[in-house]
C-alpha cells in the first residue's frame, strides 16, 4: 500500500452494492413468485445445484439491522436490486406486497440519511416471461418498461436514481450461451437475441421513465474490460483483444451512446441471425440519451488464438459463443488472483475509465460510477468471527488509487460502490466465495464487519485514502 493520502472530489459518492436474489431470502413469501434463478438453482447438474437463494442473507427480514449496519460503514448511498418476480409475480401482474417491502426499504434508508440507489433487473427474470420465451424474445423488453413504471410509481417519489439493467452481457451470454447461469441455455443465437432485447428493454424503460419523471437520474451498469493481446506482435493475439473487446465491451457502448452495433462484431456473427431481430427503429429507442453509466470492473485479461499456449477456453473466451469459436484463449499473465481466479490489474481500471471517457462517455457528458468492485478471498474468521482481510483491502485501496488516477487524468467519476455490503449467494459459485465487506455467518445470520469493513468506512467518512500507517 502506498503511504500518501488521497483526497477525493467534494461530494464524491461512497456507496455499497448488492442484489435482490443474492441477499434477500423469503423466497418464498409475500406472494413472490418464482424466477429464472429459483428454477435454475433446482435443476440437478445445474452449477448452482444444491444451492439457492431461498434464505440468502435473510435480508428480507433483517433490513432494520442492515440498513444500521450501512450507517456504521458511513455508506452516502446504497445501489440494491429489485425482485421481478417479487413484485410481480408473473412478471405482468403487480403483487402489493411485493412491492411494499421495497417502499419500506427506502424509507428506512432514506430515514438514514443514506440514498437509495435502484437497479431494476439484476439477472432474475420471472420465470413466467422465461416459459414465454425470456429475453430471446422481444415481449420480453416491453414487459420490463411496464415493470419499470410500476416500480417508478410505487418508489418514484423517493427513488432518484434509477439502472435498468446490470450487466447484460451476464444475462445474456452466461445465462443463455455459455449455460452457466440462469435459465441454463446453450443457444449462442438466443444469446445474441438476448443481447438486442435487454438492450431493447433498457431503452424503453428509459423513456417510460423519462416521460414519467423529467428529473430522474437514469443509467445501467454495464460490465466491462480491458482485453490485451497476450503478445502484442502477433496478428491472431490482436484479433483475440479485439473480438473480446466486441463483445463484452462495444456490443453494449456502441449502441448506447452511437445507435449503432459494431460492425466487425456483426460481421463475427453474421451467420447467428441477430440482425434478424433488430427492427428499424430499435436503435433509437437504445441509444435514449443517459445521465450516468455505471461500471462494473473486476478484471481485465491477456488473449490469444495460439492453442499452443492455452489449449482449453477459459474464462470471457469460454463464455461467449463468438469468441470460443474463433479460437480464443485467456492467458493467464502470473499476476496475483483473487479467490475467484481473477487477475489483479487495478491499473485496468484507469485505462478503462480513461477509453470510456476519450470515446463514449466525454463526448456524450456523461458523468460514471463505479457500481461494482471488489474481490472474493478464503476468509479466515477468528474466534470472534472478525475476519482481518488485508488482501481485500488492499484491493480496494489499490482500484481507488487507480479511480484517483483516473480522476487526476480528467475523467469524470463521480462515485465508487464496493461490492458487496455483505458476503451473499455468488451466483454459480453458491456460498463459497465471499465479496462482503461484512461477514455473514450463515449459521446464525451474524454480520460482523471485516477489517476492509472498517477502513472502507473511514474512507468514506473522510472522502480520502487513509495513509499506510493510519
Ligand atoms: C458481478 C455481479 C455481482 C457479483 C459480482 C462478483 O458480475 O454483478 O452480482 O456476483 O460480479
Amino acid at each position: 500500500m502506498n503511504s500518501s493520502p488521497l483526497t477525493f472530489p467534494d461530494g464524491f459518492l461512497w456507496g455499497a452494492a448488492t442484489a435482490a436474489y443474492q441477499i434477500e431470502g423469503a423466497a418464498n413469501e409475500g406472494g413472490r413468485g418464482d424466477s429464472i434463478w429459483d428454477v435454475f438453482c433446482r435443476v440437478p447438474g445445474a452449477v448452482a445445484y444444491g444451492h439457492n437463494g431461498d434464505v440468502a442473507c435473510d435480508h428480507y427480514h433483517r433490513t432494520a439491522e442492515d440498513v444500521r449496519l450501512m450507517q456504521d460503514l458511513n455508506l452516502a448511498a446504497y445501489r440494491f436490486s429489485i425482485s421481478w418476480a417479487r413484485c410481480m409475480p408473473d412478471g405482468m401482474t403487480p403483487n402489493p406486497e411485493g412491492i411494499a417491502f421495497y417502499s419500506r426499504l427506502v424509507d428506512q434508508l432514506l430515514a438514514a440519511g443514506i440514498t437509495p440507489w435502484v437497479t431494476l433487473y439484476h439477472w432474475d427474470l420471472p420465470q413466467a416471461l422465461e416459459d414465454k420465451g425470456g429475453w430471446a424474445v422481444r415481449e420480453t423488453a416491453e414487459h420490463f418498461a411496464a415493470f419499470a413504471a410500476v416500480m417508478h410509481e410505487a418508489l418514484g417519489d423517493r427513488v432518484r436514481i434509477w439502472t435498468t439493467l446490470n450487466e447484460p452481457w451476464v444475462s445474456a451470454f452466461l445465462g443463455y450461451a455459455a449455460g452457466i447461469h440462469a435459465p441454463g441455455r446453450r443457444d449462442p443465437a438466443a444469446a445474441l437475441a438476448a443481447v438486442h432485447h435487454l438492450l431493447l428493454g433498457h431503452g424503453l424503460a428509459v423513456s417510460a421513465l423519462r416521460r414519467l419523471d423529467p428529473e430522474a437520474t437514469l443509467g445501467i451498469t454495464l460490465n466491462l474490460t480491458v482485453a490485451d493481446p497476450a503478445d502484442p506482435g502477433r496478428e491472431g493475439d490482436l484479433d483475440a483483444a479485439r473480438r473480446v473487446d466486441g463483445q463484452s465491451n462495444r456490443l453494449f457502448l456502441d449502441p448506447l451512446f452511437r445507435g449503432e452495433y459494431p460492425a466487425d462484431v456483426l460481421a463475427d456473427v453474421a451467420h447467428l441471425g441477430m440482425a434478424d431481430v433488430v427492427r428499424s427503429g430499435d436503435l433509437d429507442i437504445i441509444s435514449e440519451p443517459l445521465d450516468v453509466l455505471g461500471v462494473n470492473y473486476y478484471h481485465g485479461d491477456a488473449f490469444t488464438t495460439d492453442p499452443e499456449r492455452h489449449p482449453e477456453p477459459a474464462g470471457v473466451a469460454e463464455a461467449s459463443p463468438l469468441v470460443a469459436a474463433a479460437g480464443v484463449r485467456q492467458v493467464p499473465r502470473g499476476l496475483p488472483v483473487t479467490g475467484m481466479g481473477w487477475e489483479i490489474q487495478p491499473e485496468g481500471l484507469r485505462r478503462l475509465l480513461n477509453r470510456l471517457q476519450r470515446e463514449y462517455t466525454g463526448p456524450a457528458g456523461v458523468p460514471i460510477y463505479i457500481t461494482e468492485n471488489g474481490a472474493a478471498f478464503d476468509d479466515v474468521p477468528d474466534a470472534q468471527g472478525f475476519v482481518d482481510d488485508q488482501a481485500r483491502l488492499a484491493f480496494f485501496d489499490a482500484h481507488l488509487r487507480a479511480v484517483h488516477e483516473a480522476l487526476a487524468d480528467g475523467v469524470d467519476v463521480r462515485g465508487y460502490f464496493a461490492w458487496s455490503l455483505l458476503d451473499n449467494f455468488e451466483w454459480a459459485f453458491g456460498y463459497h466465495q465471499r465479496f462482503g465487506l461484512v461477514r455473514v455467518d450463515y449459521e446464525t445470520q451474524r454480520r460482523i464487519p471485516k477489517a476492509s469493513g472498517r477502513w472502507y468506512a473511514r474512507v468514506a467518512a473522510s472522502n480520502a485514502l487513509p495513509t499506510a500507517k493510519e
